[in-house]
Parts: C-alpha cells; structure tokens; sequence
C-alpha cells in the first residue's frame, strides 16, 4: 500500500533557510529591547565595584534616591530571598554583600523614569570601601592552592614510570586566554508583576528555567510563581547560559520593590565588566614519547582562571578534561584539573565549553613532541590515534564505538591535496625573507551530551488546530542557531505536511515545564526528539480517526505529502484535523526524551558521558610579517561530519561562524587587565574581534556525505554547534609553524594564545635569537 512519493516542504534534511532570516536582516524579528514598553515601565541602571578586592564600608544611596525620576535603588538588603544565583555551588550573590571580589562587580542597581535618569542616578550613588590586595594572576592562584571548585584528576596508568622509562621526555608550560562572547545584543532582561505573587520575565537567556530559579529563590517564592519567556536572542555563545540570572534578577528585585514593570539593559561596557566569558587556561605539561613520537606518558596541569566565584567552572574543567585527549590513545596519562580562583569577573559557558582549551593543550604538546623529534604534526598523530578495534577508550573509560578520525582526515586529503598545499608554503618560504607563511591540519573529536547526565532531557509542546495547522513549543532557546527551524523540519517530516504549517512559538517555562540550557550542541538532538514524540502521539491517533474513516486496518493508513491516505483514497491533513475533533480526539501531546546509554561518576572522571562523538578535520594556512607581528589567515579548508544534517544550509552556517569565532579567539581577541585589576578592553575599540575582512580569504566548508549517525539521533543527524569551533585551532598551529620555519621547522615557537602582533613579533625575536646561538 504505497502513498504517492511527493515531498513535503521542508521536511528533514532540507536545506532551507533560517525561519527568522528576512527578519534578522530587515529589523523585523523583535529582541527584548525592541518591544514596546508598558505606561509606567522603568528603565535602569547599575553601580558597578571600581575595586577588584575590597570591603564594602557604607553605601549611601540617598542622593541616588533624590534624583529626578528615581523610583528605587537596591542593594543586596533589599532582597527579599536568599541573596545567591550560583548555577552549581552556592557562593554566588547577585548583589555584593560585604565584600566585592572583582572590578566591575554589581554592587546597587537604581530604577527610573528613563535610561538617561537611571545611569545619572547610579553614579550618585557611593560606597565607600576598603581595600584589599586582589589576587589577579593564574600563577599566583594555583601557587595559593585559590579555588573556586575541588581540584579534578582523570588519571590511566602508572604515569610516573611510563615517563622515566620513554626515551625521550619533554616539559614546559604555555597558556590561551579568554574570549568575551560578544553577542551583538547585549544582556537584557524585563520583568513585569501579575496578580499575587505573580511575576512574569522576558530575559534574553539560554536557559530560561535557571532564570525561572533564580528569581524564585531571590523573591523567596516557588516556581511556579514565575514565568520566563524568550523569543529569540542576538546570540548567547555560552555567555547567557548563567549570566542572564543576574540581569533578570535585578529587573525581577527592582519591579517586587516598585510594583511596576522594570527593564534592565546592561551597556556594551557594563556588560563586558559586569558577566563572565571563557576561561584562559595555563598549561603544564610532562611528556614521555618514543622516537616514532608514539606517547608513552603524559601528565598535564591544566588551571583555569575561574575567576571569582565558581559558575560553570568546575563543569568547563570537566569537559576540559573529557577533551585533553582529543583524538589520540594516551596509555599512562594524568590530567589534572585546577579550577582557580582569582579576583576577576566570574568565567563562564562558552561555545566548546572546556573543549577547545583541553585541545589546545595536546595539539601544542604534539606540535612540540613533532619538532623535536624532526617529524611533521601529521606523522605524530597517525601514530596516536586511537584504534578502531584496539587503544580506543579515552582517559575517562569511555570505548569508542564510532571513531571516524581517519575517514575525515582522508577526506579532507581528497579534495585539496594536504602535500602539496604544506609543500607550497615550504617553498614560498625558502624565497621570502620578512613574510613566513604557515601551514596546519587539526582533527577534532567531540563528544556529544551534557556531561552531567540528568541534564540529557527535553520537552515538548504539540497542538493541531481544527485547520490543520500546527503550533510547536519545546523547551529549546533560539539564539541563531537555527533551533528553531530544525525542530519545525522534525515535525513536519512526522506529519508529513510542509513546514509552513508549522509556527514557531517563544520558549517559555509555562508551556515546557524543567528544561535544561540549549547548550552543548544538544539542541536539537534533544529537543527533536521530544517534539517528535509529541508529534508521534498525535499522529497515532489521528491515525486511527483516519482508519476509522476510510474503514481499512489502522497499518495501511500512510501520512504523505500533506494527505492521509488508505489505498488510493485520501484526506488532507485539515480534513482529519477536523475529523478528529468531531470525534473527540486530542489534537494536543506532550512530548519527552531521555538520552540513552550516557552515565558520569564524578568521583573517579569516568564513564559515558556521551552519547557519540562528531568529527572533523580543518587545514589552515597562514602568513606572518616577521618585522611587525602583523597575520592574516589566506586560506582555511575543513569538513564537518554532520551525520545525515537535518539542514546543511544552517549546519554550513553554523560552522563558518564557529570557525571564525574560534579564530578570533586564538588570535585578534584580548582581554587585558591593568595591575590594578581593572579590565581595559571592555568595548569593541579595544576589543578586536574578527570583522569580515578577517575571513580567510578562501575559505571552503563541507559536510562529511553519507556519513549517518550509528547511534538513533534524530534522523541520523549530528549535533554541530560548538565542534567546528575547535577546527580553528589548525590557525593557532599554523601561526607556530610560521614562527618555527625560521628555525628551519626544527624548533618549537615560545607563543601562547591569541597570537596578537605583539606576541608573534617577541616569538619570532626568540626564535631567531634561538636559532643565533646554535
Ligand atoms: N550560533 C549562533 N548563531 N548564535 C549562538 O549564540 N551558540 C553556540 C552554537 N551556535 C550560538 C550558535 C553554542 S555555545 C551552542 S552550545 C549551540 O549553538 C547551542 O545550540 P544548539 O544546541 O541548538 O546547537
Ligand atoms: Mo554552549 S557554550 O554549550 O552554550
């Protein structure tokens, strides 16, 4: 019994655009701060810590109060409930109390009238402190045993033997900074009071349901008392995973204390200094290798600068850890995690979350171990891959079922010609004295699910109207990605009605109840899974209305091309939308999903923590001007394994953007702190991040073909927010491998992240020196 083969519009794997795109560009699609505002609404502002370690003595608020337009100033006494929004240890206040810990650290808030009134208010504001010597380096941190979190060990194997016995024995230490996530809309929240106890937020968030707790806890009322909602945000990278529970918090404490609705707006400056961003880690390393460069021991240190209190660190460094093999088979291997805490904003979720700090640990270790020996990255490598069959399982215990480092690698190979593009590069440099190019591969293996398993759940929302037409909530935020499109194709493809039926509705925790962050690239493996379980249901028994109807057996009713067909007679998808109300049938599900087969013992760092692992491989090459520092990035090729893409057109956005960010990251991007603590790159004239003359200029992304997920994810697809992330780390390589044609390739640059002019130009006056003294 077959149903016609017409296709549905945008069904699974389509490669259709971004639901939003005409709206992104044209101004239509609305953020927070484009809706129009209540009769009676106030804006406001915040008093920030100009100290980073210091005693609050007194704050006077009075002049503040006095100002034109000003409804109220807050400070930590005037919150109702318990003065702490940490996401995973409680030491977290959301206004200082007492003590501040960081410059810039949120010490009052002030509402009024207008914006203009609120910042004018909060400068009246003053606060008298004493101050204490702030802790501001990494060094002086792990030197102190400082923490914000329990030190991590993943430990295989005696290590200490494993690296006196090697024939060869390396150590040293480098370091990568951190990333501000510079999403274009800023952090932004506003809260609005209903009836009773009632208050309703509209945040700019990844995790509307840590907001939801936030607020509850600092108005000391039950969640269910709260309601938060987003539409959309101007990006989140990580940066609004915790963070916005700040800004939400203040509008929510701001609009309990006035009773009116309350926006809060941080400026690009404020929020700079105010929220977290990706840690900077310090390397240590010991290595043990053959003369083949097989790796026989490693123990590494990794400290990340938390900053001052924990957030996500203790997570981040776990995921660190889970990443700091990549993809090689270390036999004796010591990864120990030092989650540091230091006298500056508190670091945060960011796009790779860990991963591309622990990659960029044993890439630079390989890349040193390859010098060394005279052998190029790629030999290295090939020798350390884990196996198919045999050395496949990680430094966590986990057994690789489905490595695919190799066939991405080859594919990669197959369509530029690695060989001669890194014989290119040699030859130009044989003939060019001042600029040196460089040249670079990466393989990157990541793993896929939240680690902490609990959080490997997703709901949904289903309703069919009496037209046929289809509205779809879950608990998934939309910040770009392409979320919410994806979920769309999910039902549509269920239904098999095409996708313009389908409306995309705004997250909410009153519609989809406990959802976790749309975080860890697991968007949509969890929330199409959920949406099309809801969507499952509601199929069945319009199925069964269906069989009822054309009076044939419920299995030769088939749902195609938007008609419902027994034999050849049919239905549309209206008509028995409508049937199935006459018959008192639910048009509406819930719909669920757990991650199987995933399972983390904090303890010892060991077990599933993911579900599968994607892949990919990049090459990069760079040039250097040796006089002035100065790099552009001339040509990045890579291929991403997608699985079956539930859209290659988002997908091939969604890498070129991680790419070019991560790029950022490791090159143009510093924070810099001044020894007093103060961050002075807090705006985009000091804060350089890449613009689009900073795309290499040849840049060629593909999906990895007929390559379906072994595991049952949501038609085979593969999750790809965060991997391709990492795949930039072949620039960071290739920048090295510039420095280090100086030395006729023979030694290692001393370079830590970002390669800014002004540390390439001290590595390649090293290296020359270096190179004299031979
Ligand atoms: N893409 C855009 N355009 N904007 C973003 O903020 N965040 C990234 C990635 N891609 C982000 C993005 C991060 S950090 C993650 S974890 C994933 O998207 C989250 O969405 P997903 O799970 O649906 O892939
Ligand atoms: Mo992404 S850092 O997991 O929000």
């Amino acid at each position: 019994m077959s149903a016609p083969l017409s296709r549905i519009r945008g069904g699974a794997h389509a490669s259709i655009r971004h639901d939003s795109a005409a709206g992104h560009v044209t101004g239509a699609a609305l953020y927070l701060d484009d809706v129009p505002s209540v009769p009676g609404s106030l804006e406001s502002a915040l008093v920030l810590s100009p100290h980073p370690h210091a005693r609050i003595k007194n704050i006077d608020v009075s002049r503040a109060l006095a100002a034109p337009g000003v409804a109220a100033v807050i400070t930590a006494v005037d919150i109702p409930g318990k003065n702490d929004i940490a996401p995973i240890r409680s030491d977290e206040p959301l206004l200082a109390a007492g003590i501040v810990e960081h410059e810039g650290q949120i010490v009052a808030a002030v509402a009024a009238m207008t914006l203009d009134q609120a910042r004018a208010a909060a400068k009246l504001v003053s606060v008298e402190y004493e101050v204490f010597e702030p802790i501001l380096m990494l060094e002086q941190a792990i030197e102190r045993e400082n923490f914000v979190a329990p030190p991590q060990q993943m430990v295989r194997g005696d290590v200490e033997a494993a690296l006196s016995s090697a024939r060869h024995r390396l150590s040293g230490e480098f370091a990568c900074g951190g990333q501000e996530h510079f999403y274009l809309e800023g952090q932004i929240a506003i809260a609005t009071l209903g009836e009773n106890r009632d208050i309703h937020v509209w945040s700019s968030t990844q995790h509307p349901t840590e907001v939801q707790h936030g607020v509850a806890h600092l108005l000391g009322i039950p969640f269910n008392a709260v309601t938060v909602e987003v539409r959309r945000m101007g990006g989140g990278f990580g940066g609004k995973e915790s963070q916005p529970t700040i800004v939400a918090g203040i509008a929510a404490v701001l609009a309990w204390k006035t009773r009116r609705p309350v926006k809060l707006r941080l400026s690009r400056d404020d929020d700079m200094r105010a929220t977290g961003k990706r840690h900077p880690f310090l390397f240590r390393y010991d290595v043990g290798f053959d003369d083949d460069g097989a790796i026989k021991g490693l123990d590494l240190l990794l400290a990340a600068n938390g900053g001052h209190v924990a957030d996500h660190t203790p997570a981040v460094m776990t995921r660190a850890l889970c990443h700091s093999d990549n993809c090689y088979w270390l036999p004796a291997v010591r990864f120990h995690g030092l989650s540091c805490k230091t006298n500056t904003v508190s670091n945060t979720a960011f796009r790779g979350y860990g991963g591309p700090q622990g990659m960029l640990g044993i890439e630079t270790i390989i890349d040193i171990v390859a010098r060394h020996l005279g052998l190029s990255l790629e030999e290295v490598r090939k020798r350390n891959f884990y196996g198919a069959e045999r050395n496949n399982v990680t430094p966590y215990g986990m057994t690789i079922e489905d490595n695919m480092i190799e066939q991405v690698i080859d594919d990669l190979d197959r369509s530029v010609d690695l060989k001669a593009w890194r014989e290119d590069v040699i030859a130009f440099n044989k003939t060019s004295a001042v600029i040196k190019k460089g040249f670079a591969t990466m393989p990157v293996k990541f793993g896929i699910s939240f680690n902490r398993p609990a959080l490997n759940q997703a709901g949904a929302l289903v309703h069919v109207y009496m037209d046929g037409s289809v509205t779809l909530n879950h608990g998934g935020t939309e910040m770009g990605q392409g979320l919410f499109i994806k979920v769309a194709q999910v039902v549509a493809e269920t239904f098999q009605i095409d996708i313009d039926n389908i409306r995309i509705t705004a997250t909410t925790t009153g519609k989809v109840p406990n959802t976790s962050p749309t975080a860890a690239s697991s968007g949509s493996d969890l929330n199409g899974m959920a949406a099309r379980n809801a969507a499952e249901q509601i199929k069945d028994r319009m199925a069964d209305v269906a069989a009822d109807h054309f009076n044939v057996p419920r299995a030769e009713i088939v749902f195609s091309a938007n008609r419902i067909y027994a034999g050849n007679r049919s239905i549309s998808f209206a008509e028995l939308a409508a049937l199935s109300w006459e018959k008192r049938v639910s048009l509406s599900a819930t719909g669920f999903y757990r991650t199987p087969k995933v399972h983390w013992d904090m303890a010892t760092s060991s077990g599933r923590p993911f579900y599968y692992f994607t892949y990919g491989a990049a090459a990069a090459e760079v040039a250097i001007d040796t006089l002035t520092g100065e790099m552009r990035v001339l040509r990045a090729e890579m291929v991403q394994d997608c699985g079956e893409s539930l859209n290659p057109a988002i997908d091939l956005g969604q890498i070129e953007g991680a790419f070019v960010q991560g790029m950022g990251w490791l090159t143009t991007e510093e924070l810099v702190w001044d020894e007093k603590g103060r961050l002075r790159t807090h705006g985009p004239s000091t804060y350089k991040i890449p613009g689009s003359r900073d795309v290499p200029p040849v840049f060629n992304v593909r999906l990895l073909q007929n390559a379906p997920n072994k595991e049952e994810t949501i038609f085979r697809s593969k999750a790809v927010g965060e991997p391709p992330l990492m795949l930039a780390l072949s620039v960071w390589l290739a920048v090295r491998d510039a420095i280090s044609s100086l030395s006729d390739y023979r030694l290692s640059p001393m370079l830590d992240a970002p390669t800014t002019p002004d540390r390439i130009l001290a590595a390649v006056d090293e290296m020359i020196e270096r190179c004299q003294l031979r």
